[in-house]
């Protein structure tokens, strides 16, 4: 074929952008030459094809779990008071509706009949009641069990034990399991976590599977077909060296996320108090570009105004559960320095999402040039500041830059407003 040439060029600079779509080759004009809609160069078709087929997870997951504000200090009553305050709030019509209830929920000892207690003291009232009055609110409520003899805080796992306990989630209306890898008997993952996924399949009921075995046997690897979600990392602490750090480990496996599975860089620290407004911010954007899962960690039954008004943002929600599903990744970065970084991805329409992101404590210039954006050098675009609100120009062509402060992360939607293909 006489553009052959060409397309192998084509196909390479997108490769290096969105390795997600590997294999996939993207559609090009007569002349050879991407066109604008190129910016969603690929067959979405593929996407999702790899994972777990429950339904669920089509756009990443959006709630709230009790670990990152409460670890092991938890009751029902406090879970009802924030499925309260998700719906008091407005978050929960942004989207945040699951209630996750992390460890500690559970007696140390399985009863006679072989299964989990709630714990008497801080959940009297049963898992059933509280997720009656969860749903009462039109929210969903999850659980948490381990893949292992214990879980981290040493009440009983479910492995071995992956039918009983699946049952009795299903039988209290639970909607969603954080599955974690403690004392896990050295018994390799892969061999671990598929039992409780046929487990949940066959009680009937659709239960989101949120795999958590810290990226340790890179799972973006075989977690797709087993899980919704899998965790890529340790856990997160509340501190921007943490939220930096797993940022970059999950900007690695970019390219297996998709609607029915995504990448997890574990739940947000927004509004714990170990960073700045702007880390948050930063925290916020880089975790919705990321198509990652937007599990609160905070108080929110008291949150600041700055807080709210980071979780409550619609734009940068709506770039998380865009319909397109494709995991935006880091495209470049300062060689020597790694101040500067460029992340960016595709989104439904035709559109970009691009993130200028200052790691460093001095202000910095960030630039964004088409060609590492895989935008044709003739596109002009329009360019929405999601943090602002506002539509900062109509006609951008070339590159897009802008003066970000330290550690903050200036977040755009780019639509391409022409889409020269003449010759
Ligand atoms: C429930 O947990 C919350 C948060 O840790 C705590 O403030 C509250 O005192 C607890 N309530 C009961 C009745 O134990
Ligand atoms: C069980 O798995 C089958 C095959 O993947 C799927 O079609 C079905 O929806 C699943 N059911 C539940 C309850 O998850
Ligand atoms: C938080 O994570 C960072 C980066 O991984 C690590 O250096 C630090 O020791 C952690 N802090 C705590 C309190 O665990
Ligand atoms: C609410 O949060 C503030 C810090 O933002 C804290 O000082 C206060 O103790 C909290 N109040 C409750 C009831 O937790």
């Amino acid at each position: 074929m006489s553009d052959s040439r060409s397309l192998l060029l084509v196909s390479l600079s997108l490769l290096a952008i969105y390795p997600a779509i590997a294999g996939i080759v993207p559609p090009v004009l007569d002349n050879g030459q991407r066109s604008a809609s190129s910016l969603n160069p690929f067959d979405t078709s593929n996407y999702g094809k790899l994972q777990l087929d429950n339904g669920l997870a089509r756009t990443p997951q959006m709630g709230w779990n009790s670990w990152n504000f409460l670890a092991c200090n938890i009751n029902e009553t406090v879970i009802k008071e924030t499925a309260d305050a998700l719906i008091s709030t407005g978050l929960a019509d942004l989207g945040y509706i699951y209630v996750n209830i992390d460890d500690c929920w559970s007696s140390l000892l399985r009863n006679s009949k072989g299964q989990l207690v709630p714990d008497p003291k801080t959940f009297p009232s049963g898992i059933k009641a509280l997720a009656d009055y969860i749903h009462g609110k039109g929210l969903k409520l999850g659980i948490y069990s381990d893949a292992g003899s214990f879980t981290c805080q040493v009440r009983p796992g479910s492995l071995y034990h992956e039918n009983d306990d699946a049952e009795l989630f299903a039988y209290w209306g639970v909607d969603y399991l954080k599955y974690d890898n403690c004392y896990n008997l050295g018994i390799k993952p892969q061999k671990r976590y598929p039992p409780m996924r046929d487990a949940l399949n066959s009680t009937g009921r659709t239960i989101f599977y949120s795999i958590c075995e810290w990226g340790e046997d890179d799972p973006a690897l075989w977690a797709g077909k087993v899980g919704n979600s899998w965790r890529t990392t340790d856990d997160i602490n509340d501190s921007w060296a943490s939220m930096t750090t797993i940022a970059d480990l999950n900007d690695k496996w970019a390219s297996y996320a998709g609607p029915g599975g995504w990448n997890d860089p574990d739940m947000l620290e927004v509004g714990n108090g170990g960073m700045t407004y702007l880390e948050y911010r930063s925290h916020f954007s880089i975790w919705a570009l990321m198509k990652a899962p937007l599990l609160i960690g905070c108080d929110i039954r008291n949150m600041t105004a700055e807080t709210f008004e980071i979780l409550s943002n619609k734009e940068v929600i709506a770039v998380n559960q865009d319909p397109l599903g494709v995991q935006g990744r880091k495209v470049s970065s300062a060689e020597e320095t790694g101040c500067s970084q460029v992340w960016a991805g595709p989104l439904s329409g035709g559109r970009l999402v691009v993130n200028l992101w200052n790691r460093c404590s001095n202000s910095v210039t960030v630039g964004a040039k088409w060609e590492v954006l895989g935008l044709d050098t003739s596109t002009s675009v329009s360019v929405r500041d999601l943090w602002k609100h506002e539509n900062m120009a109509e006609k951008v062509a070339g590159a897009l830059e802008s003066q970000v402060d330290p550690h903050d992360c200036k977040m755009y939607i780019l639509t391409p407003t022409t889409s020269h293909s003449s010759i």
